[in-house]
């Protein structure tokens, strides 16, 4: 008994510390000049804290705040100074419509965020907050960086 914990125990740790090994990962692989792969990682971190701020602002309240993080930083507006056209060249299909449909979703969450500044309808923003993080999840889910 003791035998079959300890193999037991010794599986799940090796399985948390290895969580997929390269064979293994279903992702697909892009290779993008290093320093295009550094400046979307940079874009990637960037998104992470945009998200971040939205969610202090809505919880503050802060409508026209959680709409101009979202349209300067996520939305249409960002895609000049993200490089988008430069970047996607090097993007598979699958994933550049992704990025789309991630600008595109940001900028109806900022028109929604502006919308709740005067209904305060908070349940519809976050609605639409979460139209932008399943593209984040969807595109993650596909696509690594080589
Ligand atoms: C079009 C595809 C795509 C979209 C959309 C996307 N990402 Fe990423 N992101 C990537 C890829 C590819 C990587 C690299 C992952 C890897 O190589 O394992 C990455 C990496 C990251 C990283 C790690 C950065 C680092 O320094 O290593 C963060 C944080 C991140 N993304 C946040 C976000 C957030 C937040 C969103 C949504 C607002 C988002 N991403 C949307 C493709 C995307």
């Amino acid at each position: 008994m003791k035998k079959i914990l300890f193999a037991a125990l010794a599986s799940a740790l090796v399985a948390v510390s290895f969580p997929l090994a390269a064979e293994d990962d279903p992702r697909v692989e892009v290779d993008m000049p290093a320093m295009m792969r550094a400046h979307m990682l940079a874009n990637m971190r960037d998104h992470l804290t945009a998200i971040a701020e939205i969610q202090a602002s809505l919880a503050a309240g802060e409508y026209d705040a959680a709409a101009d993080i979202a349209e300067k930083r996520i939305g249409m507006s960002s895609l000049a100074s993200h490089g988008a056209s430069h970047m996607a060249g090097f993007m598979p299909k699958g994933m550049q419509e992704t990025g789309t449909a991630m600008h595109q979703a940001a900028s109806r969450f900022a028109v929604t965020a502006q919308e709740t500044a005067v209904t305060r309808d908070l349940p519809r923003a976050l609605g639409a907050l979460s139209r932008v993080s399943e593209q984040c999840v969807a595109c993650h889910a596909a696509y690594r960086l080589k």
